[in-house]
């Protein structure tokens, strides 16, 4: 069962996909949007696009770049600063801190105000925020992300790794399509 609690780490089981394989490199449909291909998910439950990457740093654009496409598809172009500032830093955290070849990055609108952003790595090891010391270089990456989504992050685990998502409000008019 999926579990979503607000601003702590989630283990446990989450819904299907059940496999990395599934999960990490489904091709469910290509959508062509400015030149760019997302993945738009299966036509049930919340709108979402995502998109299988190579665990690399160069995939910290392109994750950008899915997620902004998605949030002007969707008419919630309010939160694109923060958005892309919270998957840089999730994609950046899967790049440096999980292992194996792919990850996942994906944006779904789960409704009119609220926008979610997830990557999923093959990495059981779960992020662990922490205070950072002024002298210290590293370590503010999931601060910033909890700042901006107001706290509402997490973490899903799974046998074979984790998706670890944050949700961003868009305040104020509710969007059109
Ligand atoms: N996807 C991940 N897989 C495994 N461990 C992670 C992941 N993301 C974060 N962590 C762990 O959580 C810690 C805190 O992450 P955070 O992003 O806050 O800092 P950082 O990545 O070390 O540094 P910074 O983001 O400031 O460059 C990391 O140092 C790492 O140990
Ligand atoms: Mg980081």
């Amino acid at each position: 069962m999926r579990k979503r609690i607000r601003g702590r780490f989630v283990p446990g089981r989450t819904g299907p996909p059940e496999s990395p394989k599934a999960a990490v490199s489904a091709v469910p449909r290509l959508v062509t949007n400015g030149g760019m291909h997302m993945i738009e998910t299966a036509g049930v439950g919340n709108p979402a696009y995502t998109q299988c990457l190579p665990r690399t740093p160069d995939s910290v654009r392109t994750a950008r770049r899915l997620v902004s496409s998605a949030l002007h598809v969707w008419g919630m172009g309010a939160v694109e600063d923060a958005a892309w500032i919270v998957v840089s830093e999730l994609m950046s955290n899967a790049v440096t801190h999980a292992r194996l070849d792919v990850v996942r990055v994906t944006v779904t609108r789960m409704d009119d105000l609220l926008v979610r952003v997830a990557v999923t790595d093959q990495s059981r090891i779960l992020p662990r925020s922490r205070p950072a010391g002024p002298e210290e270089e590293t370590g503010r990456g999931l601060r910033l992300v909890a700042a901006l989504c107001d706290d509402r992050w997490g973490v899903d685990s799974v046998r074979w790794g984790k998706t670890v998502w944050a949700d961003l409000a868009a305040m104020g008019e509710p969007c059109g399509e």
